[in-house]
């Protein structure tokens, strides 16, 4: 290995399981590339140093803005090991000539049995030893059958819970194929349903669309569980929601805002969880499938020219 070799480069500010990082290393050496492995870096100037002569870059949820790109002289490959591109600037990627990919479906079922883990903790009064509820019959409705939705849906088969589902992409044939009742708008979907558990992506269509009007059509005890992202939440219309409705409930494992947060927290203790850091996708096999795919990805990328999920 000389100083010409390819360097792919791992840089995750929350870093994947010893194992996983592991075995993707030894993939991407064992494919004759050079590895450097930056994790929970304390700012961002290492990541522009250590990117600077990176053939190739395995992120999280690591911010690959226009300045990192522009400090990345060799880069031709940014591959996000999870589901969610929105923090990558794949615009200014594309204008560069640098592929963006992701790597869906590998961290999926992780995130699915953390927004019922996080349900059932709420339901059952965060283990108070005072009576709960169950989830069995309740109604649930998925916002999106992508990856994670499609993963909650076939967990709350097992719970016995009635799932009905709306997805904008999704025809209502092929929602009831997937098995869930499908219903015709978002709006359908909060009103009818107890639980809703929230899978949109962050895009300009989405930031800041769930909010009062949905969130207090809700049925009594409607809860809405957010493995998804912050920013489709409009957190003051979320917490006008938890005002206006003592029955209403919000479990998250996206960090909101530190005031939305601390607001959460004083004003509506028992009705809201929220993880202390995201985690959804923190598993030793989420990490070890979504970062040996953008292994994959990286060595068909760079030595076959191979195009597997590019989102830019
Ligand atoms: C994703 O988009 O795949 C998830 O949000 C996981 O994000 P993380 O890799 O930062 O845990």
């Amino acid at each position: 290995m000389t100083e010409n070799t390819p360097k792919v480069l791992i840089a995750t500010v929350k870093p994947f399981s010893a194992e996983a990082k592991e075995a993707v290393v030894a993939r991407l050496e064992g494919a004759g590339f050079r590895v450097e492995v930056l994790e929970k870096y304390p700012d961002e100037s290492a990541l522009l140093a250590s990117i600077a002569d990176a053939h190739a870059v395995i992120c999280r949820s690591d911010k690959i803005h226009a300045g990192v790109l522009e400090a990345a002289k060799q880069l031709k490959l940014v591959v996000r090991a999870g589901a969610g591109f929105d923090n990558v600037d794949c615009a200014t990627a594309k204008a560069k000539d640098v592929a963006v990919m992701n790597t869906p479906g590998q961290n999926s079922n992780a995130v699915a049995e953390l927004a019922f883990g996080m349900m059932i903790y709420l339901c059952r009064g965060g283990f108070n030893g005072k009576p709960g509820t169950e989830l069995r019959g309740k109604t649930l409705g998925i916002h999106a059958l992508g990856n994670v939705g499609k993963n909650v849906l076939r967990l709350a088969k097992g719970f016995e819970m009635q799932v009905s589902a709306f997805d904008p992409f999704l025809d209502a044939a092929a929602i009831e194929a997937l098995g869930a009742k499908p219903v015709d708008s978002a709006e359908a979907l909060y009103a009818s349903c107890e639980y809703v558990s929230l899978h949109i992506p962050n895009t300009p269509e989405t930031k800041g669309s769930i909010g009062e009007k949905l969130l207090t059509s809700m049925p009594e005890g409607g809860t809405l569980v957010n493995t998804a992202r912050a920013e489709v939440i409009d957190e003051a219309g979320l917490l006008a929601a938890m005002k206006a409705r003592p029955d209403l409930r919000y479990i998250s494992d996206i960090p909101p805002s530190t005031e939305t947060r601390a607001s959460l927290e004083a004003d509506f203790a028992g009705r809201c969880f929220l993880t202390p850091k995201k985690m959804g996708a923190q598993t030793a096999e989420a990490n070890y499938n979504a970062g040996m795919a953008a292994a994959d990805q990286i060595i068909g990328f760079l030595k076959r020219g191979e195009r597997v999920n590019v989102v830019n």
